[in-house]
């Protein structure tokens, strides 16, 4: 319940503009969110790199409804992956970027799907040129078979774009199974988003199982997976599984989300995993943030405290 009221503040314009403008909601976003700019990004990439880590960057910012916008995110995306790449960040230390579909155009009211496949593709080949990666993230339920058709599409010619398979919708281990050829890049999360009853499992413990289950058939594949969970028994299980299947740590990574978890992110990087951070930047964190407070009751407490020591 709660957590459902929190994802249906995300399209509130009001709640919006009162959080965004809120002072004490920077202290909260700073946890989670690297800074507002491309430098903020990159010293927060150079620090994790140096701990060890990989890192995947997260240009912040979705439902883009104007096409100049979305040519803006994908210049950013142009810039930044520039910037990898003279820092010497890219193809050495693989820092990749993590797109949204609609932050690029896809939910546009006209040719939509043909923009966000222009401008990925623009980005696509921004990271090759950088010696890097590209992995498509996947939004709320109404993108999955566009979003799917553009990975579809566009790995003709960049074999290597990741995407991601959210593990709370029933279809999900159909399409793991779809995506389990050699150098396939597909990163497993439990999902964030809203989704229909009649679409989505509805307990925790159903999302679990079906989790264990993509991860099953992504980890027994030839794919590339990307275990994307802070969820302590399933980082268990993948690394048992893998184990069992024969993959070694070089063949598959786990993945967290900035600022959560940190002492397991540095535990399995020192124990030999591969373990990527998720690291978000920009201006737009509003849509971010309460996907973050809606996943666990004590980030909202936590918000609230803060708010009320100001108050
Ligand atoms: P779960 O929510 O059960 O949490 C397990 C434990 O992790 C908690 O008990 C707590 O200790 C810790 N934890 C989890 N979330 C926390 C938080 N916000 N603050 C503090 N502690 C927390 N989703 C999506 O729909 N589309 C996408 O493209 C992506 N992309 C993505 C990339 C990466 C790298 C990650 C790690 C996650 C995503 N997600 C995502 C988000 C994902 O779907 C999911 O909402 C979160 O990862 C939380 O789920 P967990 O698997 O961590 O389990």
């Amino acid at each position: 319940m709660l957590r459902q009221a929190l994802l249906a503040l995300s399209d509130s314009k009001q709640a919006r503009d009162l959080i965004m403008a809120t002072p004490v909601t920077r202290d909260v976003v700073a946890r989670f969110v690297a800074g507002e700019t491309a430098d903020d990004a990159l010293t927060a990439t150079e620090r994790l790199i140096s701990d060890g880590r990989l890192v995947t960057i997260d240009f912040l910012g979705e439902d883009t409804v104007d096409p100049e916008q979305a040519t803006a995110v994908t210049e950013e995306y142009v810039r930044l992956l520039g910037r990898l790449s003279e820092a010497d960040l890219a193809a050495r230390a693989r820092a990749e970027v993590s797109v949204k579909p609609t932050a690029v155009g896809l939910g546009l009211a006209d040719h939509g799907e043909k923009t966000a496949q222009e401008n990925i593709a623009r980005i696509a080949t921004a990271a090759r040129n950088a010696g890097t990666t590209v992995t498509l993230d996947m939004e709320d339920f109404s993108r999955i078979e566009p979003t799917l058709k553009l990975v579809g599409e566009l790995r003709d010619d960049f074999p290597d774009l990741g995407c991601v398979i959210q593990s709370y919708l029933r279809r999900s281990a159909d399409d793991c199974a779809g995506l389990t050829a050699s150098g396939s890049r597909v990163r497993l999360c439990k999902g964030a988003y809203q989704a229909p009853d009649a679409v989505a499992w509805k307990t925790r413990a159903e999302v679990d199982r079906s989790y264990a289950r993509c991860m099953r058939i992504l980890l027994e594949g030839h794919g590339y997976p990307m275990i994307a969970t802070h969820d302590p028994r399933l980082i268990r299980i993948a690394g048992t599984k893998a184990g069992v299947v024969g993959r070694d740590a070089s063949s598959f990574e786990y993945q967290m989300l900035y600022g959560i978890r940190p002492v397991e992110q540095a535990r399995l990087a020192a124990a030999g995993a591969q373990l990527r951070v998720y690291l978000p930047y920009g201006s737009d964190w509003y849509g971010y943030l309460v996907r973050r407070l809606a996943e666990r009751p004590a980030n909202l407490a936590f918000f609230l405290r803060a708010l009320s020591s100001r108050s």
